[in-house]
């Protein structure tokens, strides 16, 4: 799960994805990163953990980190949040590389071309909105690789 930080939208994505893989008890492995390593070794935004903690899912344990060229040979997928961190992404990727690259957004929308609005900025509501768009992409992407 990849955005500009690490700290807001992809640290819950992990949280989401990891917190549903969990439940239906499938041995996947989740992580994020930043393109940008602005935060590096920081928690996610405090807004992003309570946005997790009212849904039951804990990732105040989580450090934010830079996107590196070996994610692409350990991780099967990399899940970029929007079209810029899908640019960013698609430089970094090394050539040959097996990962697949595939917009967050993509697994709920495929062809529409969405993204998960950067909350940073904004207030708490972002941050809900962000949740709620993630629960259904994340919940989307489960279905369609375990089918
Ligand atoms: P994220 O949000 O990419 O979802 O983690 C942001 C976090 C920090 C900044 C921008 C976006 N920033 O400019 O520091």
């Amino acid at each position: 799960m990849v955005c500009l930080g690490n700290i807001c939208r992809s640290p819950l994505a992990e949280g989401i994805a990891q917190h549903l893989a969990d439940q239906r008890g499938l041995d996947w492995h989740f992580d994020s990163a930043g393109t940008s390593g602005w935060h590096d070794g920081k928690p996610p935004d405090s807004r992003s953990i309570e946005v997790a903690t009212a849904h039951g899912i804990d990732i105040a344990q989580q450090q934010s980190r830079k996107l590196i060229e070996n994610d692409f040979e350990f991780f099967d997928f990399i899940i970029p949040m929007d079209a810029e961190n899908l640019r960013d992404v698609r430089q970094l990727a090394p050539d040959g590389s097996k990962a697949q690259i595939r917009m967050m957004m993509d697994f709920l929308h495929p062809r529409r071309d969405g993204r998960v609005p950067d909350p940073y900025y904004g207030g708490k509501e972002g941050f809900r909105e962000v949740y709620n768009l993630l629960l259904q992409s994340c919940e989307a992407m489960l279905n369609e690789l375990t089918s």
